[in-house]
């Protein structure tokens, strides 16, 4: 028997007893005639003590050579502790131990395996097994298991059926890259990684399964950033006969479950928004609805003014910074020079200081008299003491600028609460999107969403202007899931691939299977997919989702632990009839 108890469960009401516990030597205090040594494991942590007095000198002396991280099994009585330590849990007691046997050495860790740690994530990356040891990425592990499990019971509950769907298949157009992989008994030929199960859970509704859920790996070989992995995990879903509100009642129900039981956060109804009003209002299809600043264009009350700027903008909008006036001149232009960043990329900003005695003092007084800024001031909703900040262009770059510029803000005003929850559904995404590069309309979520009743003919005529049946779930201002209703019948589905510009053979050559099966009875149906490792880390409180998955991969795609990716020798190239590929 390695533990008669944790390391986390020893409390005053055990004193006296007889206690066996492994783990690993987290710290040790060594004062000559006395050793305290701290124990853990997943549970807790643990206070061994050895001594001149109670101990015997062989087994004093043998703990005086322990090093961190050593893993021990000790055996030893329950004492009570002279000075209690009420910041641990066991802190009222320690072991004064009788025997103890080393199951295994440690090197020295690279970095200290506490809370605050002082190893880079690099580092950390690199021996992610010591990492795990410590208690924040160990709590955000366990975290993902009682969240899935959660999700688990409620759908499952809900009469969903959980199914698995193959990772070897054929690539299907999803927005990103697909990775690949080579088949060896099909010389020449790759299977494509899923980017996700969406074409098999729609012939699931085909095959009758009627409601079906899957906790899935899903790939992508996209640019990474603090949301996103090129392997990450969606809760994947899919019903048939249903309509759009069903979805939404269902998944709605799931994320208001995960709020109460996980956050203790109830929440009646979730808000909805257009995407067009989102646009709009925030500049961005993910807004973040814990505060306000919301959008005030101010092309009718700014242009015609002899502002040359303004007056050739598309779209003059501005929003009103809460307190924004307590800016110095320097602050504002660090914000100035912050927008004219390559990664925000405005040309300047226009800014008014909302005085507290109800005047105006503008970066352009020149052009604009007190009634031209009170106007300002009732569009953007700005009050005495605020400060408005004004942005003007092209209508979707300038929304973009001003949507960074408002995040950057409310982080600094430290507006984004992480433990405040505004989940929001951002409804009627359109059908297609220009693609500037290829030149041509891209399906904006996928080529299976059906566009919205009616809409069919727009196509035709206004292809950018058909909007979809087709909805996200935010969650903080991060996109947590999105889904839609699908087209289910095969002259749609034809028409559809027609005008994303493939040819008849082409979409037959890539979906043939769906849009066959298709002609064998395919119910109405549609669904939703949550990015679970988002999910987790929002419900978490972060917005990084690497502490959340136990073996993540760093920004350029690798991991640093196993050095993946790798090379592959000449024979397996081979074998994969790739050598000659390469050679070429
Ligand atoms: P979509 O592409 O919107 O939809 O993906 C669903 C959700 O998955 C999460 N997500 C990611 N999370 C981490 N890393 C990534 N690289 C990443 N990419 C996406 C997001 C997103 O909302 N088949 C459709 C769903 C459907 O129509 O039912 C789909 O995959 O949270």
């Amino acid at each position: 028997m390695y533990r008669s108890h944790n390391c986390g469960e020893l409390r005053a009401a055990h004193i006296n007893t007889e206690v066996t516990l492994s783990g690993w030597v987290q710290r040790i205090k060594d004062l000559g005639a006395i050793n305290w040594v701290i124990l853990r494991d997943r549970y807790g942590l643990t206070q061994l003590v050895f001594d001149q007095e109670r101990s015997e000198a062989a087994l004093l002396e043998r703990s005086q050579k322990l090093g961190r991280e050593f893993v021990i099994q000790i055996k030893g009585t329950v004492i009570e502790r002279e000075s209690k330590n009420n910041a641990m849990a066991t802190g009222d007691i320690e072991i004064l131990v009788s025997e103890l046997t080393i199951l295994n050495e440690a090197q020295t860790p690279p970095f200290t395996i506490e809370d605050q740690t002082d190893g880079g994530e690099d580092l950390r990356m690199k021996y992610r097994y010591l990492d795990i040891r410590r208690n924040p990425v160990k709590e955000s592990l366990i975290f993902r298991h009682k969240v899935t499990q959660e999700v688990r019971n409620y759908l499952s509950k809900d009469g969903f059926i959980e199914v698995e769907t193959p990772y070897l298949i054929k690539s299907t157009p999803e927005g990103a890259r697909d990775f690949v992989v080579p088949s060896r008994m099909n010389e020449g030929q790759f299977y494509a990684l899923p980017q996700s199960p969406q074409t098999f859970k729609q012939l699931l509704m085909v095959g009758g399964m009627d409601k079906y859920f899957q906790i899935v790996k899903c790939f992508r070989d996209e640019d990474l950033r603090a949301d996103r992995q090129p392997e990450f995990t969606q809760i994947d879903c899919e019903m048939a006969f249903i309509e759009q509100e069903d979805i939404l009642n269902a998944f709605e129900g799931l994320t208001r479950h995960l709020l109460k039981e996980i956050n203790g956060v109830e929440i009646e109804k979730f808000p909805r928004m257009l995407y067009d009003d989102a646009m709009r209002l925030y500049g961005n299809d993910k807004p973040d609805i814990r505060f306000g600043m919301a959008f005030g264009e101010l092309n009718a009350v700014a242009q015609h003014k002899d502002f040359k700027v303004f007056n050739s903008a598309e779209l003059v909008v501005g929003i009103a910074v809460p307190g924004g006036n307590t800016y110095t001149r320097k602050d504002i232009d660090k914000l100035i020079s912050w927008v004219k960043r390559p990664q925000v990329g405005a040309l300047g900003m226009v800014y008014c200081r909302c005085n507290e005695d109800g005047s105006y003092k503008s970066s352009v007084d020149k052009f604009y008299n007190q009634d031209d800024l009170a106007k300002w001031a009732d569009v953007t909703g700005a009050k005495p003491g605020d400060l408005i900040c004004v942005l003007s262009g092209d209508t979707n770059k300038v929304r973009a600028q001003l949507s960074a510029l408002r995040m950057e803000l409310a982080e600094r005003l430290e507006l984004r609460k992480p433990d405040e929850f505004a989940p929001l559904w951002v409804m009627d995404f359109p059908l297609l999107e220009w693609d500037e590069d290829t030149e041509r309309y891209h399906a904006m979520h996928h080529p299976f969403t059906a566009p919205k009743p009616g809409q069919l003919e727009l196509l035709k005529t206004d292809p950018g202007a058909v909007k979809a049946n087709a909805y996200d779930l935010v969650l903080n201002g991060n996109e947590i899931g999105g889904g839609s209703i699908r087209i289910h019948d095969k002259a749609t589905q034809a028409l559809m691939f027609d005008y994303l510009g493939f040819t008849p053979e082409e979409a037959k050559a890539q979906f043939g299977f769906l849009m066959d099966a298709f002609q064998y009875g395919a119910p109405p149906h549609g669904g939703l997919a949550f990015g679970l490792d988002r999910l987790v880390a929002i419900l978490g409180g972060q917005e990084t989702i690497r502490d959340f998955i136990a073996f993540p991969k760093n920004n350029s795609g690798r991991d640093v632990m196993i050095d993946a990716p790798a090379p592959i020798d000449d024979a397996q190239l081979e074998e994969l009839s790739l050598k000659l590929n390469v050679k070429s």
